[in-house]
């Protein structure tokens, strides 16, 4: 094989033969193909695309570069959701023990935060003692006993992503879908689960902004989950503005734990509602109905048993910052616009975010609001609360904050869920 040939079949609008593709992401792995040539294949296939067959054997390269979980010991179903990440996006804390009390294993591998959107990792963390590192024993352990783990992927899940990851970083192809798709779904097919459920957004606080793409993407993901055998469904799911009332670490484990309560801003828990549902379908267990769940504690008793087993106190306070700063509403009227763009900076300028892998998050920052889009507003009413450990970040916060709210702008908010994509 010649990685020149390979460059050239792409950027003549050629299709890769499964033996071309199955070579070149393997030797790139192993460093024998250099960034410079997988750098043109990358802008090759920005610009030309891949067939559906192709994408999934190039999906398949992937996941084959390190190890595909094997769940069935468990002797459960098991399902798992991913979400394209969004601004105030905390359902997988509600959701992975909500399923787990419904008798379906959640085995939920996860990331940290980059930039805007908030990593569920860190928000984790903000609870005392957590740790994100579970190794395999103690993964397969707290499957079967607990029923749910949210933890770090190991370095065996799809390598190949990690490497072309990073070069689709520095190479401006990253705006790609079937090179989303196959990044997304190589890893979240490797975890071996049944059935998988993603939330893709759409919206200002979204990777994808506008709807059309969204439903793109999802529809690529959802044929590349079938054609490796796993049930999969996606929701299309709003991200014009945030989900629930809070953005950050800490205030998003505390929406969370007043969802598993019982309580909780209503379009948290709707969509934790509809994705539980979603997984739930997705092994053959339509029948149960999640917000029981919810209802009766079991969900909530799921919750603090998967916190514990990894180290974390479930009572202990959450940390809370050195400083707050509360914004007015401008005016009277229903609440149209709170971009969720510009609230997602501001929670990262506040501290909740990172701008580099490396950078340390805090755990007390981030954004409160007290109203949603679609409620009254009065002027001068406190609507926003800003958290900090660091008085210097706030000026910079209110600066990504301008514009971001609105009262009767005759602005329409999407509908939460927008579309639901099956194979
Ligand atoms: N998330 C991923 O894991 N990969 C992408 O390419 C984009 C978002």
């Amino acid at each position: 094989m010649d990685a020149i040939d390979v460059i050239r079949t792409k950027r003549d609008g050629g299709q890769l033969s499964a033996d071309q593709i199955r070579w070149v992401i393997d030797a790139y792995t192993r460093g024998v193909v250099p960034d410079e040539q997988v750098s043109a294949l990358l802008m090759a296939v920005f610009f030309r695309g891949m067939a559906r067959d192709e994408l999934a054997v190039w999906t398949q390269a992937m996941i084959d570069s390190g190890e595909r979980k094997d769940l069935s010991s468990l002797g459960r179903p098991t399902a798992d959701k991913h979400s394209t990440g969004g601004v105030g996006d905390k359902t997988t804390l509600p959701l992975a023990p909500l399923v787990a009390a419904c008798g379906v294993a959640v085995p939920q591998l996860s990331g940290r935060g980059l930039g805007h959107t908030g990593g569920t990792l860190d928000k984790l963390e903000a609870i005392p003692g957590w740790r994100a590192d579970v190794h395999e024993e103690a993964y397969l352990a707290q499957l079967r006993e607990v029923g749910a783990v949210i933890c770090a992927a190991g370095n065996d899940l799809a390598p190949a992503d990690k490497k072309l990851y990073a070069l689709r970083d520095v190479t401006g192809t990253v705006e790609s879908i079937p090179l989303i798709a196959s990044s997304i779904m190589s890893k979240k097919i490797a975890e071996g689960a049944d059935a998988l459920v993603l939330d893709v957004k759409t919206g200002s606080g979204a990777f994808m902004k506008d709807p059309e793409a969204s439903r793109e993407l999802a529809r690529t993901m959802v044929g590349l989950g079938e054609a490796a055998g796993v049930h999969t469904v996606a929701l299309v799911t709003a991200m014009d503005r945030p989900l629930g009332r809070a953005a950050g670490n800490a205030v998003e484990v505390t929406e969370s734990v007043e969802v598993l309560a019982g309580g909780g801003p209503a379009d948290v828990v709707e969509l934790t509602l509809a994705l539980a549902r979603e997984m739930l379908a997705g092994v053959g267990r339509g029948d149960v109905d999640p917000a029981e769940a919810l209802r009766d504690g079991r969900a909530m008793d799921v919750w603090r048993r998967m916190v514990t087993a990894q180290g974390g106190d479930p009572d202990a306070p959450l940390p809370q910052p050195a400083e707050r700063h509360v914004v007015t509403a401008p005016a009277t009227g229903t609440l149209t616009r709170l971009d969720a763009y510009a609230l997602g900076v501001a929670a990262w300028r506040l501290g909740a975010g990172r701008a580099r892998k490396e950078d340390p998050v805090s755990a007390a920052a981030g954004v409160t609001w007290t109203a949603a889009v679609g409620e009254q507003v009065v002027a001068g009413q406190p609507l926003l609360e800003l958290h900090t450990d660091d008085a210097a970040r706030i000026p910079r916060a209110l600066e990504a904050l301008e514009g971001a709210v609105g009262v009767d702008t005759g602005e329409e908010p999407l509908p939460l869920l927008l579309d639901r994509i099956t194979a």
